[in-house]
């Protein structure tokens, strides 16, 4: 079964697509099979980013069960180095509007699919459809720009990932999850606490559900004025969400990152030599690295 990568950061416009779509380019370029999934419900644009304006069939297609399977809308780009892509659904409400069991389909679907590394690209803000994505997968990308709301933004996406992923862990736990249902928690501590009052070893089995939450942290557009305090930002999700962020990297502001926008060619390729297109390489080596760890680690 395929390795699955999701990317989230809670602002739109961090740069998630960017990274995925750069990532997704060097990874396949590396040898490895890798499928990107445009799960930017109504905001879908990964396949703009890869110069391919009209999909033939899109994650629409499967939602609508025009088709059966995902594999039948995945796009294959041989100019790419073999890498495939589900185009994501257009701005239509019945995808906005999904329900829990055609977000359950999707998600089974998606790991059906043949190939060694799945990138999930999501939205932008924290409903629970983009939470529930990024938290789907077995590692997790996530992007910080600089600047104080993207900072603050982030640090509520995390919270409230966390928080879900903690309910999470009690859906076949009766007494707990009636408990917790419904309730709008604004920390983490308060779930815990809840979880202990209503049975014994609950808070346990919450704090356990997070020992594996470890989101790789990527920092984009970072420029020479706005310089962001990482080890501080690190610190704080430590402290508060008990959650610890290992770097993968920083990647600059860069304008041939719009040009190869407009170029309709992911940076990397577009600009090979270019400061972005480095520092996205070195990130995708850190990024096979931990993929391989993983790999080793499911065949033992
Ligand atoms: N490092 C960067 N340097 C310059 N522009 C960037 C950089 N990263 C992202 N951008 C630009 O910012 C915009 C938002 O990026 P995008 O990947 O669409 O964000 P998201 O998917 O998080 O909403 C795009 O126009 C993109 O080209
Ligand atoms: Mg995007």
């Amino acid at each position: 079964m395929a390795l699955t990568i999701s990317i989230g950061s809670g602002k739109g416009g961090a740069g998630k697509s960017m990274i995925i779509a750069n990532l997704a380019l060097l990874l396949a370029k590396s040898g490895k099979r890798v499928c990107v999934v445009d799960l930017d419900i109504g905001g879908a644009d990964m396949h703009i980013l890869y110069g391919l304006f009209k999909p033939e069939k899109t994650l629409t297609d499967f939602m609508t069960r025009k088709v059966d399977t995902l594999s039948e809308v995945i796009h294959t780009f041989d100019s790419f180095y073999g890498l495939q892509l589900v185009c994501g659904s257009g701005d239509t409400l019945q995808t906005a509007n999904m329900t829990f069991q055609e977000k359950q389909r999707i998600l089974r679907a998606i790991n059906t699919i043949d190939t060694d590394i799945i990138l999930i690209d999501t939205g932008a803000g924290a409903s629970y459809h983009v939470l529930d994505f990024f938290m789907y997968t077995e590692i997790q990308l996530c992007v910080v720009c600089p600047d104080p709301t993207s900072i603050m933004d982030f640090y509520k996406f995390l919270q409230l990932a966390t928080i879900r992923k903690a309910l999470g862990s009690f859906l076949s736990q009766g007494e707990v999850t009636r408990a917790l249902k419904g309730k709008n928690f604004t920390s983490l501590a308060e779930v815990f606490d809840l979880a202990g009052q209503v049975r014994s070893g609950a808070r346990e089995k919450t704090q356990k559900s997070l020992e594996y939450f470890h989101p790789l942290l990527i920092t984009n557009r970072v420029g020479s004025r706005a310089k962001i305090n990482q080890l501080k930002l690190r610190k704080l999700a430590e402290k508060y969400l008990g959650i610890f962020l290992p770097e993968l990297g920083e990647v600059p502001e860069d304008s041939d990152v719009m040009e190869a926008l407009k170029a309709y060619l992911p940076v990397c390729e577009y600009a090979p030599g270019a400061p972005s297109s480095k520092s996205l390489e070195a990130i995708s080596v850190k990024v096979a690295r931990v993929i391989n760890l993983f790999e080793s680690k499911k065949e033992i």
